[in-house]
């Protein structure tokens, strides 16, 4: 993949991943890229690399602009290895003058690389350096989503350099977002806040909230993953606002795993129940809809009800599964609910409600479980759980 001027003497060298397809269990069906920029400047500054396997593509493309040997300082925004994959190589082939890193990015570049001795140069929030026509500013983002992360400011150019922050996992052959279909971009930065950021919105919050009391002028953003935010960068700053405010819509999810379809049987009745009460819904089954597309689809539902057969003492597999990932990402401020079908034990529910208490869900109902089949009587409780759900969902509004 070609070079790409986005700003004058600064150039995106990254690489594009069209064959990934698991990315720490998010699934990435359309690949990904690795952003790396290039600013040709009295000191010419590398900002990030890629994943090692794509080394010669990247390679190649900084020896379209430039010899390697005379970049001057490198410039690590976040240590995790789709990014740091190709530092020890740079390092070797630039010996830089410096690397720029936040206190916690040296460290976790020690204990990744074992490397002591490179020329570190530590810088926190509010630090800037000159590269020569242009300087840069850093801001530390602590947790988002590595205790290292920090964003990387060119006020010259508005531009900023957001590391994993308002990214997509999305393999093109453009670079922009208005080369782009639009709502399938923004599909795919809502996924990648779903599956990465959800569980951080708190220091979103706080994030946003820093970079507009520091006055930055920004009229690009360009993410280490995906499509630069040349034309809407007002757009993908207010989709954050909104994501990490979790604000939810009368929306639910029925998320399910069956073995005999007799679970399947109640998540249609309970869906029928919150389509009566005007809720938005969806069935989900866990068969066919991958754990982290059903995050995507909880980023803004207020109800997720979640149902499975009982099998050997416990939940399926595919549910104790969802629960896990869907736990740790923290959706917060949502109703919950179980059911589930069993042929004698019937502990199913129970653990789901176990979990969704964990995860601080408003259940309003112990949930139900039916025996084998369900009858029509069950299927009529089935229904009115989806309307009590329903009910409530609507005066949450
Ligand atoms: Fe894209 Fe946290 O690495």
């Amino acid at each position: 993949m070609a070079t790409v001027e986005i700003k004058e003497d600064l150039y995106w060298v990254g690489a594009v991943d069209w064959e990934i397809r698991d990315f720490h269990g998010y699934s990435t069906k359309k690949g990904t890229t690795y952003n790396a920029f290039l600013a040709m400047d009295e000191k010419i500054t590398l900002f990030d690399t890629v994943k090692k396997p794509l080394r010669s593509e990247f390679l190649h493309n900084i020896r379209r602009i430039t010899d390697p040997a005379k970049i001057d300082y490198l410039i690590v925004n976040h240590v995790e290895m789709d990014h740091t994959g190709c530092l020890p190589e740079m390092v070797e082939l630039a010996k830089p003058e410096k690397i720029f890193c936040s206190p916690m990015g040296k460290k976790a570049m020690v204990d990744h690389f074992q490397r002591e001795d490179w020329p570190y140069q530590v810088v926190k929030t509010g630090d800037a350096i000159r590269l020569g026509k242009r300087s840069v500013q850093f801001v530390e983002t602590r947790m988002l989503h590595w205790p290292d992360s920090m964003f990387s400011y060119i006020p010259e150019d508005r531009l900023l350099i957001s590391s994993d922050a308002f990214g997509q996992h999305w393999a093109t052959s453009e670079r922009f977002d208005d080369e782009v279909d639009g709502a399938e971009l923004f599909v795919h930065a809502a996924k990648y806040y779903a599956n990465i950021l959800l569980l951080y919105s708190s220091l979103v919050q706080k994030l946003l909230q820093g970079v507009q009391d520091m006055g930055l002028a920004i009229d690009m953003i360009a993410p280490d993953h995906g499509l630069i935010w040349r034309s809407h960068p007002q757009k993908i700053l207010e989709a954050y606002d909104r994501w990490s405010r979790q604000e939810t819509r009368p929306k639910a999810l029925i998320i399910y795993d069956t073995m005999w379809n007799s679970t399947q049987k109640m998540a249609k009745a309970i869906f029928d129940g919150l389509v009566k009460e005007g809720i938005t819904c969806q069935l989900l089954d866990l068969q066919g809809n991958h754990r982290s597309d059903v995050m995507t689809e909880a980023l803004d539902a207020k109800a997720l009800i979640f149902g499975s057969s009982t099998l050997n003492n416990g939940m399926l597999p595919r549910m104790a599964d969802m629960l896990s990932y869907m736990k740790g990402l923290r959706p917060a401020n949502r109703i919950g609910a179980a059911f589930g079908s069993y042929g004698w034990s019937g502990e199913a529910v129970k653990q789901i409600n176990a979990v969704l208490e964990e995860a601080k869900f408003q259940i309003l109902d112990p949930g139900i479980s039916v025996k084998y089949v369900p009858t029509h009587e069950d299927l009529r409780k089935c229904v009115q759980l989806g309307n009590r759900i329903g009910k409530a969902i609507k005066e949450t509004e």
